[in-house]
């Protein structure tokens, strides 16, 4: 591998981010090595954007403001945007929809981990960013042994140049990576850096039996991801755990576009049925919180989103659901102050009396953590959510037609 010189604060940067990840128990020894080579500063476009997770802002970085203040950004534990709008924004200003990015070092080193590769082994990554994780792989395991899929093209370009001025030489490949890289199976492990809804079919038949695939997965009830990591049977069907809370920009033609709901609501509340739930925000769950994961398991092809209320206080609050088949809707009205909450629902489906069963059955069986919960894939692609292994396939909420 060949990096031109860093700086002490460069130096002193990425030894103080491998630390880091090192305290909190996501880099193991077998890592650390890699993340202490591969200069994740040398990846970065000019300018990018330090994302930051509380407020939800971006805030650009340009290498004019010296090398010390870009390397002190590139090290942060924070996810950088690379690219907005696929491209079409330019600018420091940010863009309205963030589609590459270097992810956070924390969820890198965690999913590494969680990959457990040995030498030799032949790993297919889907989304290639800005390249650091594909070099970090070509580093523990040879550039040989490493296919990278990126579907952007101008994003698979820089991702190379970065990685060949490197010294690391994965195989990057401009493609869709939801048809993997036929050439280059089987493989060993498949990861995926951006958010999955449905899982890719070749993905499975590219991985040898007994393989992984690690994939950030959830469905479009929320914008939230869970790592899950499968492993690959005889039949070509996989089952595993989920491991993690995560949130990844999606693959690009699994995002969700709120514009097809724009039908749903043409008069609120019009002539929807009303009536009163003594459910809170707080049941719903939040960002992260396991009954918002899990009420998207249960209830399918819904969408939901959480919109404060007018006042600004704690519990005044309205929260949506969207169906996917037909123009069904429910919002549910919280008010501070009061114990109940007034639901309205429209059209076929009940959306709200299925995310009450399911939030209901979830309080029911003791409120298990997510990581109780974990999906099977057939080798078509389908797949059934469970709770403490695949024989115990999670019931659906939604009626039977
Ligand atoms: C979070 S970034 C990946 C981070 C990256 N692994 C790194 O180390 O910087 C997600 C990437 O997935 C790419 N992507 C989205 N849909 C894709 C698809 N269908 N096939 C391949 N890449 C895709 C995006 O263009 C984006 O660059």
């Amino acid at each position: 591998m060949h990096v031109t010189s860093a700086s002490p604060v460069e130096r002193r940067a990425r030894e103080e981010m491998a630390r880091h990840l090192i305290d909190i128990d996501v880099l193991t020894k077998e890592w650390a090595e890699a993340f202490r080579a591969v200069p994740r500063s040398r990846f970065l476009p000019d300018p990018f954007w330090a994302y930051d997770m509380e407020s939800g802002r971006s805030d650009s970085v340009r290498r004019a403001a010296g090398e010390d203040a870009w390397a002190r950004a590139a090290y942060a534990n924070v996810p950088l945007v690379t690219q907005w709008d696929d491209g079409q924004h330019s600018g420091t200003e940010s863009g309205a929809r963030a589609t590459s990015s270097a992810s956070m070092p924390s969820v890198v080193a965690a999913m590494l981990r969680d990959l457990d590769v040995r030498d030799g082994m032949r790993v297919l990554e889907v989304g290639t960013g800005t390249g650091w994780n594909a070099g970090l792989l070509a580093h523990r395991l040879g550039g040989e042994n490493v296919v990278s899929v990126e579907i952007d093209p101008a994003v698979a370009a820089r991702a190379s140049a970065a990685l060949k001025r490197a010294g690391l030489d994965p195989l990057v490949i401009e493609g869709d990576g939801r048809d993997g890289w036929a050439p280059g199976a089987p493989y060993d492990r498949v990861i995926a850096t951006a958010g999955v809804r449905d899982l890719p079919p070749r993905w499975l038949e590219q991985t040898r039996p007994g393989g992984i695939v690690l994939a950030p997965w959830g469905t479009h009830y929320s914008n939230q991801d869970a790592v899950v990591r499968l492993t690959v049977g005889e039949d070509g069907r996989a089952h595993g755990p989920f491991l993690s809370m995560v949130e990844f920009m999606k693959l690009r033609d699994q995002r969700l576009d709120w514009n097809r709901f724009g039908g749903h609501v043409r008069d609120f509340p019009g002539d929807a049925d009303v009536s009163r739930t003594s459910l809170t925000p707080a049941d719903l769950g939040d960002r992260y919180d396991t009954p918002n994961f899990v009420a998207g398991l249960l209830v399918p092809d819904c969408a939901h989103v959480l919109n404060d209320g007018p006042s600004g206080e704690p519990g005044d609050a309205k929260a949506w659901f969207f169906d996917f088949g037909s123009l069904s809707w429910a919002a549910v009205v919280f008010t501070p102050g009061d114990p109940e909450a007034t639901v309205h629902q429209s059209g076929p489906r009940r959306l709200w009396d299925e995310v009450e069963r399911a939030l209901t059955w979830w309080i029911g069986v003791g409120r298990p953590e997510f990581d109780r919960f974990g999906l099977t894939v057939d080798g078509d692609g389908t797949t059934r959510p469970w709770l403490d292994g695949p024989e115990n396939v999670l019931p659906s909420c939604r009626p039977l037609a």
